[in-house]
């Protein structure tokens, strides 16, 4: 069953077109990643799903389990199971990312835990993102996803401006979440996961790959080899390859 469809999405931002009809689906407790080249719409459509009211959604569905959402509040959303880590979190100041995480669970033991695997439990009395490095802010984001647990996992950009163990940190936790190492079936969390250079695919195994251009998806298929492909050929390479079929 699809967690999540998307058809023929169109959304426009201050009056200018940014999607041009996407159409995408992910099975429940599969891994999905999402490639594209800058400004192609990647971020677009990941606002547009969590429900952003800038985005304005001038046709198609997203439907979520089964359920169309498009007109509901990106609360209503995250309480039906969809979580997002932002590519560019905002700093809340007089907002403790303590006061967020007891927002998200009373599990203390669970926050003090999870705050320890990723290395931010010196970080519970800073206001919310601010001053926090690149790496720190992907590390407060995946903390809340962490302790959200989603049905529905929306990862923008996890990987970019990370250093190499805080990649493999970050990497080690998304796989523990996603539970990559067991049949999808078996799995109770579904992924969306946006990288450039695909550097989180070196940790978290997808289970499939789609490219978005120009805010149209224009292919969909094997991670790997959609990554080589475009590491060898640039996403000319995939308007190339579209063209020819
Ligand atoms: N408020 C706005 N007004 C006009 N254009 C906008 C606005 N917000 C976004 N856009 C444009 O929408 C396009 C898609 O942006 P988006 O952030 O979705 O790209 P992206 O694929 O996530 O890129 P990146 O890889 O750089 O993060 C860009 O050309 C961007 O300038
Ligand atoms: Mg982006």
């Amino acid at each position: 069953m699809g967690v999540l469809e998307v058809k023929d999405l169109e959304v426009s931002v201050e009056g200018k077109k940014i999607l041009n009809g996407i159409n995408l689906r992910i099975n429940s407790g599969e891994t999905c990643v999402l490639l594209g080249p800058n400004g192609s719409g990647k971020s677009t459509l990941m606002q547009t799903i969590i429900g952003n009211q800038k985005y304005h959604v001038d046709s198609g569905k997203i439907i979520f389990n089964g359920r169309n959402i498009i007109g509901m509040s990106p609360n209503e959303r995250v309480k039906l199971g969809i979580g997002i880590s932002f590519q560019y979190p905002p700093a809340v100041r007089g907002v403790k990312l303590i006061d967020i995480l007891r927002a998200i669970t009373n599990d203390k033991e669970a926050i003090k835990k999870i705050a320890k695997n990723i290395n931010m439990e010196n970080f519970f009395d800073r206001d919310l993102n601010m001053g926090f490095s690149g790496g720190e802010l992907k590390r407060s984001e995946l903390l809340q996803l962490l302790l959200l647990k989603p049905a529905l996992a929306l990862l923008d950009e996890p990987d970019s401006g990370v250093d190499i163990e805080n990649l493999e940190l970050i990497g080690g936790e998304i796989n523990k979440i996603l539970k990559k190492d067991i049949k999808p079936r078996f799995r109770e969390m579904s992924g969306l996961i946006i990288t450039h250079m695909g550097s989180i695919m070196q940790y978290v195994k997808a289970d499939r790959a789609f490219v978005i251009m120009n805010g149209s998806i224009i292919c969909s298929g094997n991670p790997e080899e959609i990554l080589e492909g475009i590491k060898e050929n640039g996403y000319e390479g995939c308007a190339e390859c579209m063209k020819q079929n």
